[in-house]
């Protein structure tokens, strides 16, 4: 038995390939090639059409990604009258299921109605994050407009007002980096749900609610919590020691895949920094830095993707509850294009346990127990 399929492979994917000496590749291209150089809906396209598109047909995903924003009445409805109470993870999770009640194909599983499908749920996973955003506030969401890119048009959507430059590289690259990445727990329950043939939505449902957890998507929020109780930066060595005392995780921390630093990590670092000539993201960057030289010196471990991701959330001025929606934002692009393979791979994802229970128990009918 393997215990948590460490190091497992379960299957061939030719999507990304996460390297433990601290690289990640989407489609054979290291992501430090493509941060800074292409945009969120080009890396979207080469996930899901395992190539790099040319500008014009760029421009036409990009077109079509936003003339797919609009959600179903009923949807839109729906998320009204969700309870505030309600995590948004929870709300986008039973929205994207519906999503799948309004697919009049649902059945048609070609390679170009797969291809469709993941087009409009990429283009409507952020719509569904922005109408949760503003119907609690009680707003009214923005129309979806062409003289905008997808992302801008995202965070228009999401904020109510348009991203300056700044923000939109900020934006661009948080949603290249959370794009993908190899065979982690959400990208597996999509796998496995789609290995059983049931439809993309159903899919993306398991792989919404797996990334809800901390000890994945979950932890940019957790992240978050700790760094807001943790005060004031003089606190933070004796906040984080009494953490490694009570052997409490760290979160942001750690990996399973990696054995040096996260890839991502210091594009992260650098989009924050970046910013630090606000007050703000200065105080959390320097809180940031402090803890992860502690953590390395203490605990030998790393920052992961959620660590800088969060202030780079913060920055955005993105609520905490809303960085996991934000990271299923763009992970859709690559839960789908695996979704993709694995239906082309078609073999059902299904591991053995090792029954450690007992056997011949004397069976006590209800009335004698
Ligand atoms: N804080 C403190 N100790 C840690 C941490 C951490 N964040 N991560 C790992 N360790 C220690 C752990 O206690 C263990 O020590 P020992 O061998 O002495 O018991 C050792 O490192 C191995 O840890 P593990 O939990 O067995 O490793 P894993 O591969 O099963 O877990 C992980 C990987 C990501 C679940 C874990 O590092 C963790 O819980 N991190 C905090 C949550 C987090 O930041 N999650 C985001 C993951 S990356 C983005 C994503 O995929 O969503």
């Amino acid at each position: 038995m393997v215990r948590g399929l460490k190091d497992v492979a379960a299957a061939e994917t030719r999507i990304s390939y996460v390297d433990p000496m601290g690289h990640l590749y989407y489609l054979g291209y290291d992501i430090d090639d493509l941060v800074g150089k292409v945009i969120y809906a080009e890396v979207a396209y080469l996930l899901v059409h395992r190539r790099l598109p040319n500008q014009k047909e760029l421009d036409q995903f990009s077109d079509t990604l936003i003339s797919e924003m609009d959600l179903p009445e009923q949807v839109m409805e729906c998320i009204r009258r969700s309870p505030r109470s309600a995590h948004p993870m929870d709300v986008l999770r039973t929205e994207v299921s519906r999503l799948g009640q309004f697919d009049p194909n649902l059945n048609d599983r070609s390679d170009e109605a797969n291809v469709r499908r993941a087009t409009k749920l990429i283009a409507q996973v952020p719509t569904i994050l922005a109408a949760i955003h503003r119907s609690r506030q009680g707003l009214e969401l923005p129309r979806p407009s062409r003289d905008h890119g997808f992302a801008e048009n995202f965070l228009h959507m999401f904020m109510g007002s348009h991203p300056d430059e700044k923000e939109t590289e900020v934006l661009h690259r948080v949603m290249i980096l959370h794009a993908d990445h190899g065979f982690n727990a959400s990208t597996f329950a999509a796998r496995v749900t789609a290995s059983t043939n049931a439809d993309m939505y159903a899919a993306v449902t398991s792989a919404i609610g797996t990334l809800k957890g901390p000890l994945h998507g979950g932890a940019s929020e957790k992240v978050m919590e700790m760094l807001d109780d943790i005060g004031l930066e003089e606190e933070v060595e004796e906040y984080i020691q009494g953490l490694i005392d009570d052997r409490k995780k760290i979160m942001g921390f750690g990996h399973r895949v990696y054995k040096v630093e996260d890839p991502r990590t210091k594009h992260l670092r650098g989009i924050v920094e970046d910013h630090c000539h606000r007050d703000r993201t200065m105080s959390l960057y320097n809180k940031c830095t402090k803890i992860e030289g502690i953590v390395h010196e203490r605990k030998k471990i790393y920052p992961n993707l959620d660590f800088y991701a969060a202030v780079a959330m913060d920055a955005l001025g993105v609520p905490k509850e809303f960085y996991t929606p934000f990271f299923c934002s763009s992970r859709i692009a690559g839960w789908t294009a695996h979704i993709i393979e694995q239906y082309e791979d078609a073999i059902l994802l299904r591991p053995s346990s090792n029954y450690v229970g007992e056997f011949g128990r004397p069976f006590v009918p209800i009335e004698n127990r």
